[in-house]
């Protein structure tokens, strides 16, 4: 089955007139968005992809294999982005872009 991101053409447009080289994905899930991204710009040479659930990250792994290593797969909390870039030696990133999901009670 096709998996369609939330809100695809309204992220792409707000990166669309940016040069990418290093891009931040706090929230990978199955990969939607770095596909968007990654397809529109081929000019991203690092796509970072954080997400803290392993299964929803392999999922990504098999999305976006494609795109060989300009993606990197990173099984943690975004929170720890900070320690993460340091020991990767990165000092500037282009975009930094997060998707969470909201439920709502009644
Ligand atoms: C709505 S999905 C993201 C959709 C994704 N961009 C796509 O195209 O499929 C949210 C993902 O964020 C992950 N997530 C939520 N909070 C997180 C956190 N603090 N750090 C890392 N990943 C997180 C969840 O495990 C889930 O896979």
């Amino acid at each position: 089955m096709q998996h369609l991101p939330v809100m695809r053409e309204e992220v792409l447009s707000v990166f669309a007139p940016l040069q990418i080289s290093t891009f931040i994905d706090g929230t990978l899930g199955a990969g939607g968005h770095a596909k968007a991204l990654l397809t529109n710009h081929p000019e991203i040479e690092r796509y970072i992809g954080f997400d803290q659930d392993a299964s929803a990250l392999s999922i990504a792994q098999k999305e976006l294999e494609a795109f060989g290593d300009r993606v990197l797969f990173i099984n943690d909390n975004f929170s720890k982005l900070g320690s993460h870039l340091e020991s990767m030696g990165i000092h500037h990133v282009d975009g930094f872009f997060l998707i969470l999901e909201f439920h709502q009670c009644s």
